[in-house]
């Protein structure tokens, strides 16, 4: 078929969606009915229909079809972080800070200004961070369950670095990674970047699915698995004991790496000892100081396989050389005298509040979360559309995500991930509120 034939199907669908003729949420027709009806192709219809994808003008659920996307909702909504009004309330993305956290931070500049320190903070640091900061991360390892040692960690500029050193030391462009069908946008971003090819596991609210893990790396070469065993990010499960071993054995048998993301792990209530203490040989642990304490200061950390260390420490130098020192230099200080710890338990408190709020508010509504998490994850009914509210809240200037940055698979569930910890805690209901409402009205249109 000529492409000029292939493009002026494009370009009319494009045209009709955005000047509102075709209305979001409007079923297309099917390939075959397009290409029937157009005297083309099938595969010239899928080529139509997956380059209006790729525009961002519409959106291909497998088993129900294709539809029109609410363009108020950009695609990238829930990865990339777009600025919003400062009259909107961000549901999308959590940066929990607590009242008086401010103040911290300009006492332990202050501190730091009147510390011999300053001098060595003016040049590069060592890769994997100095040994003053990587000891205070050990120590605080400890409250985790995890017993290592500073030459096992590297300090990183977030745990998002921390993932993407990983798999610079670790992978290479067509492996395949293993990860829950709904998992941290963060890392498929890493994913795609690094051409490393995600593999969906099947989930259930207790954690992945162990068999289906095991038979995909019996029919593919699997060569590492991403997971979040203590509080996976949305869905809110913690793995039991019995899980985690199970997850361990099959990395074992199939010779996977684990790749284990600890970002909100401080929030959980006594969960078991993470992966990486078990199977210390075999995994790299990521975490950080954003939800914990700052997202602003971008300092995180890995802790890995002692002949892994070399090949992050590169990884690091490849691309930043090392950590923000005065940043670092103020997390070493509020590790070591204690407030790192106070902050993590006021905001369990403050996590078990919110959450608290959101299940009364959100009741009757489907919704996983943990108790002390500040995510909710709201599988919608089959009949509601995750586009189209999201689009009735950013009217009512309230931001939300849908479950297409979370997705692996193809096919995209109908949900709405809340992230709880970003907004006052004084608009937090109204807001939660709105959402319900929102999620009423769409059912009932
Ligand atoms: C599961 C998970 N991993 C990693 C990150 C990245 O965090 P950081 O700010 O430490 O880079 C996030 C941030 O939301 C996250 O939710």
């Amino acid at each position: 078929m000529p492409a000029a034939r292939y493009k002026r199907l494009v370009d009319a669908f494009a045209a009709r969606i955005r000047a509102g003729e075709l209305r979001s949420g409007t079923q297309l027709p099917t390939h075959r009915q397009l290409a029937a009806r157009e005297g083309v192709a099938v595969v010239t219809a899928s080529r139509v229909y997956a380059e209006l994808e790729a525009m961002g003008l519409v959106s291909s659920e497998q088993g129900r079809g294709t539809f029109v996307r609410d363009q108020t909702v950009p695609p990238g909504h829930g990865i990339d972080q777009h600025a919003l009004g400062a009259d909107t309330v961000d549901l999308n993305f959590n940066y929990p800070t607590l009242p008086g956290q401010a103040d911290l931070l300009r006492r332990a500049l202050r501190e730091l200004a009147g510390s011999g320190d300053l001098e060595a903070l003016l040049r590069y640091q060592p890769h994997g961070g100095r040994e003053r900061d990587r000891a205070a991360v050990a120590t605080h390892l400890l409250n985790r369950g995890l017993d290592t040692t500073p030459d096992r960690i590297a300090l990183v500029d977030g745990a998002q670095h921390g993932l993407t050193v990983t798999a610079l030391a670790a992978l290479q462009p067509g492996d395949v990674v293993a990860a829950d069908a709904i998992t941290y946008p963060g890392f498929t971003v890493i994913a795609d970047a690094l051409r490393l090819e995600l593999a969906p596991i099947p989930t259930t609210s207790t954690g992945p699915d162990v068999d289906a893990l095991a038979r995909l790396c019996r029919h593919r070469p699997v060569r590492a698995v991403y997971a979040m065993p203590t509080l996976h990010n949305p869905l809110g499960y913690v793995m039991d004991e019995d899980v985690r071993q199970q997850v361990i054995a099959v990395a074992r048998r199939y010779g996977l790496l684990i790749i284990e993301d600890a970002s909100y792990a401080y929030l959980a209530h006594r969960p078991p000892p993470p992966l990486a203490a078990t199977a210390p040989d075999i995994t790299v642990y990521v975490s950080g100081f954003s939800k914990n304490v700052a997202t602003g200061l971008r300092v995180g950390y890995v802790v890995a396989p002692q002949t892994r260390m070399p090949a992050i420490e590169r990884a690091i130098r490849a691309t930043t050389w090392n950590t923000p020192a005065v940043t670092t230099a103020v997390v070493t200080r509020w590790l070591e005298d204690g407030t790192v710890d106070r902050l993590e338990a006021d905001k369990r408190a403050d996590a078990e509040r919110r959450q608290a709020i959101a299940q009364n508010i959100l009741t009757p509504l489907r919704q996983q979360a943990y108790p002390s998490s500040y995510f909710t994850w709201l599988p919608l009914p089959d009949d509601a559309r995750a586009d189209r509210i999201a689009a009735a809240l950013a009217r009512q200037r309230i931001s939300v995500s849908t479950a297409e940055p979370f997705a692996i698979t193809e096919h995209v569930p109908q949900a709405i991930r809340l992230a709880l910890g970003s907004t006052d805690l004084s608009t937090l209901a109204g807001a939660l509120t709105t959402v319900r409402r929102a999620i009423d009205d769409d059912r009932h249109r």
